[in-house]
């Protein structure tokens, strides 16, 4: 015991306490819900054999409840370093197998020293929760170390992305740190997010609701866009979670990574498939998924958030191997409308990436705001309003492309020139105007709609004609590129050369916004 090989020997038989700290009947009961351990996580996650462990021998020290008869190394959650595709990031999972991965004293103080960590070294920080929050027998003394680390998420956000992987409970106010990082995945069927409880809302409310359809990772990915991503079990969340890494930047100071790439600069084939997506009638819908996969490399987009407000599509793609953001209107989801989901998702995209430096191609089609009493007592001019404000104080590279529609405040909010975009252009397609056709004719040919139903002659038909001749002559996107608010009129199969060019193009752009200590989004 007290020679070196006693010593060295003690050191081995407590890092085997501490890696084992769980006991082989809590592990077996994680496994039967098709949860791993925390351990697990980590090294699936990280690059084999990558992991550097903190703080395997921390214990708590509460006294309470008999909580001093227990006193497992390491404590409820596992934190670290290790490396993604090489890179470097900070890692924490919470263990459910210890004390239900319940947040006390020095739980909490593990967390806040990784994530200090990852500051101080500008790396992303990646988050697997899995828990049943402030642990009870610790009372205030967990409030705060909760506290501790909303104030870091916030210190963090656009300093280092920091993504959350929800694998289980989080309840109560824990739900905050998650929400306050970059991207949340959650896990089908075995995670839940919730702020009160069914049984709590039971008890205040009278309602009567599950665990999953309150909380389950299918509702906020689907109804309240807490999360971005729905995997279908751990190993599609992380996947998930090494694949958007390797989109972002280290930190904020940092580029994002860039991958060899071969770029074609003439018109190919492939891309000629693009002068037939767009049909002859206005109200068709077509999917724009289909453009993206054309624009970025290899047709490789990482789309997020799929499943809520799917009538815009956000997510990343690589231009010539470098990164860049995509924000499109989608005209087979409520045909591309904007409302108050759509405009959220959109803008606090934005602002990630601009906060990140990752420049931002938007394609639009977009036939105006939603329109309904629920969108205006809902808040549709407040919370419509990030959008506008996301764009116009965003400094990273914007290329925009109207493929179809552009209609009114629509069409100002989804990375127009007069909100500072850089680089803007349409295919002959497109539709720029204060409104569409028929709501256009209702209101400027009155009189003749009129005169034509005295006559007899075929209103319907009269309409169409008369909105089809407002739309070539005022909605014409040559109005707009004869005003200079275009950079160009492009043949959609040009799209991929004109967009890579323009990327290239912008690639030294320098600007900044006036100094204040920050702005005021509408919120
Ligand atoms: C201490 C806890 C705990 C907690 C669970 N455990 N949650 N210990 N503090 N918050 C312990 C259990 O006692 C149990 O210990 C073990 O973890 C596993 O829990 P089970 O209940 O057996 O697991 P399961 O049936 O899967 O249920 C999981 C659960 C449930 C749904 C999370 O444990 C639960 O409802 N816990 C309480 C959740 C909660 O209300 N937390 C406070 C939220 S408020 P043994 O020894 O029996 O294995 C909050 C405030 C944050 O967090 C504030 C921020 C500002």
């Amino acid at each position: 015991m007290y020679t070196t090989a006693g010593k060295l020997a003690d050191l081995k038989n407590r890092y085997h306490e501490a890696v084992t700290a769980s006991g082989e009947t809590a592990v077996a009961k994680q496994h039967a819900k098709g949860k791993k351990t925390a351990r697990e996580r980590i090294e699936q996650l990280l690059d084999p054999g990558s992991f550097v462990e903190l703080d395997e021998y921390v214990r708590h020290r509460t006294h309470a409840f008999g909580m001093d008869k227990s006193r497992p190394y390491g404590d409820a959650v596992v934190t670290g370093t290790g490396t993604i595709h090489g890179r470097q990031v900070a890692v924490y999972a919470q263990d459910f197998t210890i004390f239900g991965g319940s947040l006390g004293e020095v739980a909490g103080e593990k967390i806040i020293k990784v994530m200090d960590l990852a500051l101080r070294l500008g790396i992303p920080i990646i988050g697997m929760l899995d828990s049943g929050g402030a642990r009870i027998q610790e009372g205030v003394v967990a409030l705060g170390k909760y506290g501790e680390i909303f104030r870091r998420n916030t210190m963090a956000s656009g300093v280092i992305p920091q993504i959350s992987i929800v694998m289980g409970p989080a309840a109560g106010g824990a739900v905050y740190s998650p929400a306050l990082t970059d991207f949340v995945i959650m896990v089908d069927k075995t995670s839940q997010m919730f702020v009160t409880g069914p049984d709590v809302i039971k008890t205040v409310t009278g309602e009567d609701v599950g665990m999953e359809e309150l909380g389950g990772a299918l509702t906020h990915n689907k109804v309240s866009g807490v999360s971005h991503y729905l995997a279908s079990d751990e190993d599609d969340a992380l996947d998930y979670a090494r694949a958007l890494l390797s989109f972002l930047p280290d930190n904020n100071l940092s580029d994002s990574p860039a991958y060899a790439s071969d770029v074609e600069l003439e018109i190919t084939d492939e891309d000629r498939k693009l002068n037939v997506v767009i049909p002859d009638s206005p109200n068709q819908p077509y999917d724009m998924t289909t453009i993206i996969e054309h624009i970025v490399d290899g047709g490789d987009f990482l789309e997020v958030q799929p499943l809520f407000a799917p009538n815009i599509i956000i997510g990343f793609g690589r231009v010539e191997g470098r990164s860049v953001g995509i924000i499109a209107n989608q005209p087979s989801a409520m045909a591309g409308t904007l409302n108050i989901e759509a405009g959220e998702k959109a803008s606090r995209f934005v602002r990630f990436c601009d906060a990140f430096n990752i420049p931002i191609l938007t394609l639009v089609d977009v036939p105006g705001y939603l329109p309904g009493t629920d969108q205006e007592w809902t808040g549709v001019i407040r919370r419509g309003a990030k959008l506008l404000y996301a764009y116009a104080e965003a400094t990273v590279p914007l290329v925009t492309v109207i493929t179809r529609k552009a209609y009114g405040g629509a069409y100002i909010v989804m990375g127009s020139k007069q909100l500072g975009a850089d680089l803007n252009y349409a295919w002959p397609t497109a539709e720029i105007a204060v409104m569409g056709g028929q709501g256009a004719v209702n209101i400027l040919y009155r009189s003749e709609l009129k005169t034509a139903e005295a006559n007899g002659e075929d209103v319907a038909a009269v309409r169409t004609r008369l909105a089809n001749e407002y739309t070539y002559n005022v909605a014409s996107p040559f109005l707009a590129a004869e005003r200079g608010e275009l950079d160009g009129v492009i043949e959609p199969a040009a799209t991929r050369v004109i967009v890579t060019k323009a990327l290239r193009t912008l690639k030294t752009k320098r600007a900044s916004m006036p100094p204040k200590k920050h702005g005021n989004i509408p919120l």
